[in-house]
């Protein structure tokens, strides 16, 4: 009778946990389930098998097979589950018609592209973005840029990429929101938002990608696909931060990357993608790999062949192969060979149909195909009006002698001399999407749309920055010897009150496999300022750069520098708004300018050595180099305003907290100028004495204020465990008791100073 009624209790409680489980399965789940359920293992693998189109090629081309018609067959078949680089309405609605309709199951492709800083209507490279500081605006960039996409029929963009970039040398710190964790951070929960709004299954939301997981900025170096030796405390405390913002923020996929870290191939990384990523972190979405990263693995010498490859990326826990055909190829063979346990493909296949589910495609597969929205909702006023605000609020003022900037309004003739002065193109970044070539507004007509009849101006080109190819792919060959140009330069400039001299990099100098390991200016640009330099001194130079460049001489004579970045579509009239006044600068730099390339990786968050050096940076015996300073040329988080704002010190509610307190910090900002100003105040900590020695400060908090002339603001940080810990080596996040800095300032450098202690 006892057991009699122990079993029916036991039996009580299995049906009450089945019925909740029921209930606890979501339609989602349910949907998933079944379709998964009715799937066989070559259907099952066709879901993780991503391929390019042939029109468009974002890597290497691809190796074997696969010419159109085996593509075909193979789409029909239902052994695709996505493909990238396919876009417009009408080529994704013909591809997903040919596998809705072919195919078994009919199970939608998901349409990935790289839109990475606008579809059509470029906003700035993101690098240009995070410099305004101003997250919203990247979430604004993001949701037009989704919307674009969208209505051209991609469901899902490769972006953001959140690696936090600290070498200039690497070509790819443009398309990052530069060298900071918490700034990267809040950067990669924006631009997520902004590509996939609250709903994902809304038209014109499109599923984001944070990419690359994880490491791939630390490539030795700068060199592009280039080993990372990192430890695990960089890894825990500045790698991933932003990667674990993106999931907080609800990202629906991951791309794993080219690179090792520490000898392992992340794309074979079960530590990183599944203890960290799908365990810890609790990710529901898909991880893609990187163009074929999964046949990198055995480049790397780290499997003996494609087939081994395909087992570690799986049992590593990449969902979708992109362009290795490792999977296609191997993956049943693994399983029926007992290799590879069906329950991790089945688990690959559950993401990915999970997130199909969830933009909507089982509903309606052709929602993102629509021609008619393709027409009338792409680069409209809109959009570009958008792009200009952006571009405006990310430019970065470096210098500004004696007020040149402003322009006044008693110039009457300004020159605009230089190799990217006119150029529509460089603009427009790399990365460009479905961007129109050379359809950016150039600073030449910026400057004349801004000024009208009133103002004489002068233009020429000076010389031309590359002769060589200018492309994705190919590498560009610089301009060394022609100075033909250079007379009409030096007398534009003598016949001028101001000279405007547009310098940097072509688009093309930065971006994927664009490392370079001389960031000063290439070719003749220097030399073009200096004969500009020995007939008029008010030179302001436009800077359009994709990374830090290395600028000692002109940072000591330019009159003014504006960083420009590759500002986008409406480039030029941004510059003009800053350059001419209507609009204040309030950029600040993500990411340090070093004095010259030895001093790369450079960035504010160093840790201060046992043997750190003073102020004087003069003394042998202490780290620092002999030929030059360890300071910056300009540090992270600096830019001036056409106004000042002083500091108050810093008032702390209170001197002590616990680990689990919280801390009020405050601050008062004058504007001491005479026009309203934007100023991006900053607070960094320093944990003084710690287990592991932490970085002299580190970015805690960040806020743009507009304040009036005149006008004082008092701003308020919080800082409670969130960001008053830090990650072990094993990965443990930890708050210590002891003594802390506060540091508050309109940069990373200039800071008033307090301190509190943790008991
Ligand atoms: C390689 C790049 O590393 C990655 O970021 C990009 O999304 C893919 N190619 C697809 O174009």
């Amino acid at each position: 009778m006892k057991h009699f009624s122990l079993l029916m209790l036991f039996v009580a409680l299995l049906l009450v946990s089945c019925s909740q489980s029921q209930k606890s399965m979501s339609e989602e789940d349910r949907f998933v389930e079944e379709l998964l359920a009715k799937m066989t293992l070559a259907e099952k693998v066709g879901q993780l098998n991503q391929y390019t189109s042939r029109w468009e090629m974002t890597g290497p081309a691809p190796k074997g097979n696969a010419g159109a018609q085996d593509l075909l067959d193979q789409l029909k078949e239902g052994k695709v589950g996505s493909m990238l680089n396919v876009n417009g309405a009408e080529a994704t609605r013909k591809a997903q018609q040919t596998v809705v309709e072919n195919s078994r199951l009919g199970i939608p492709l998901i349409f990935g592209y790289d839109v990475i800083h606008g579809y059509k209507t470029m906003f700035p490279i993101p690098l240009g973005e995070a410099a305004s500081w101003n997250p919203e605006l990247a979430r604004l960039s993001s949701e037009i840029a989704a919307k674009e996409a969208a209505i051209s029929g991609i469901n899902w963009t490769f972006a953001p990429m959140v690696d936090v970039g600290r070498d200039a040398r690497w070509g790819r710190v443009m398309e990052g929101a530069g060298e900071d964790p918490y700034l990267g951070s809040a950067f990669a929960k924006a631009r997520v938002h902004g590509f996939q709004g609250d709903d994902l299954s809304d038209e014109f939301s499109i599923a984001a990608c944070a990419k690359h997981f994880a490491g791939y900025a630390f490539s030795e170096s700068g060199r592009d696909y280039n080993s990372v030796e990192i430890g695990s405390e960089t890894l825990h405390n500045i790698v991933l931060p932003p990667f674990k913002a993106a999931v907080e923020g609800d990202v629906a996929t991951f791309m794993n990357g080219f690179n090792t870290i520490n000898g392992e191939p992340v794309t074979a990384s079960s530590y990183l993608q599944r203890d960290l990523l799908k365990g810890k972190w609790g990710f529901d979405g898909f991880v893609v790999s990187d163009w074929n990263s999964i046949g990198e693995i055995e480049t790397h010498g780290a499997s003996a062949n494609l087939k081994e490859s395909a087992e570690r990326a799986i049992k590593g826990g990449s969902d979708m192969d992109m362009e290795a055909r490792a999977y296609i190829t191997h993956l049943e063979e693994l399983v029926t060979e007992g290799k590879v346990d069906e329950a991790l493909i089945d688990e690959g296949v559950r993401r990915v149909l999970r997130i199909k589910y969830r933009l909507g495609l089982f509903d309606d597969p052709y929602k993102y195909c629509n021609v008619e929205n393709e027409k009338n909702m792409m680069y409209t006023d809109e959009h570009r009006a958008a792009a200009r605000k952006v571009a405006r609020e990310s430019m970065v003022l470096l210098k500004n002698n004696k007020q040149l900037l402003p322009i006044s309004e008693k110039v009457k003739s300004i020159a605009v001399i230089g190799p990217l002065a006119n150029d529509k193109d460089s603009p427009l970044g790399n990365w460009r999407a479905k961007a129109d070539s050379h359809s950016a507004v150039s600073l030449l007509e910026g400057v004349k749309a801004a000024v009208g009849q009133s103002v004489k101006v002068n233009y020429a080109e000076g010389c031309k920055l590359s002769i060589g190819p200018r492309n994705f792919t190919d590498r560009m060959i610089f301009n060394e010897t022609d100075r033909s140009g250079f007379k009409a330069a030096i007398s534009a400039a003598r016949q001028s009150e101001v000279v405007l001299l547009a310098l940097g990099e072509d688009c093309y100098q930065s971006g994927e496999g664009r490392s370079m390991s001389d960031i000063t200016l290439k070719g003749l640009q220097q030399e073009l300022f200096d004969e500009i330099y020995k007939v008029n001194k008010n030179i302001v130079v436009v800077l359009m750069t994709g990374r830090p460049v290395a600028i000692p001489e002109i940072a000591e004579k330019a009159g003014a520098i504006l960083e420009t970045w590759h500002a986008g579509t409406e480039g030029g009239h941004a510059m003009a708004d800053v350059l001419f006044g209507k609009y204040n600068p309030s950029g600040k730099l993500p990411v340090t300018f070093p004095r010259n390339v030895g001093q790369c990786p450079i960035f504010y968050n160093y840790k201060n050595t046992g043997r750190p050096i003073g102020q004087t940076d003069a003394w042998v015996l202490y780290s620092c180099y002999n030929d030059t300073p360890n300071s910056p040329q300009f540090p992270f988080g600096y830019g001036l305003s056409y106004t000042q704002f002083e500091y108050s010190d810093i008032t702390l509610d209170k001197n002590t907290i616990t680990k689990v307190g919280e801390l009020t910090v405050n601050v008062s900002v004058t504007n001491t100028g005479s026009v309203d100003g934007e100023e991006v105040v900053q607070l960094y900590i320093q944990d003084i004495a710690a287990t592991y020695a932490r970085p002299v400060k580190e970015l805690k908090g960040f806020e743009k204020v507009m304040i009036k002339a005149g006008e004082t603001k008092t701003l308020s940080f919080k800082l409670t465990e969130t960001e008053l810990g830090y990650y072990f080596p094993c990965g443990t996040y930890t708050v210590e008791a002891g003594q802390f800095n506060v540091f508050v300032g309109g940069n990373s450098v200039d800071v008033k100073q307090a301190q509190f202690s943790i008991e």
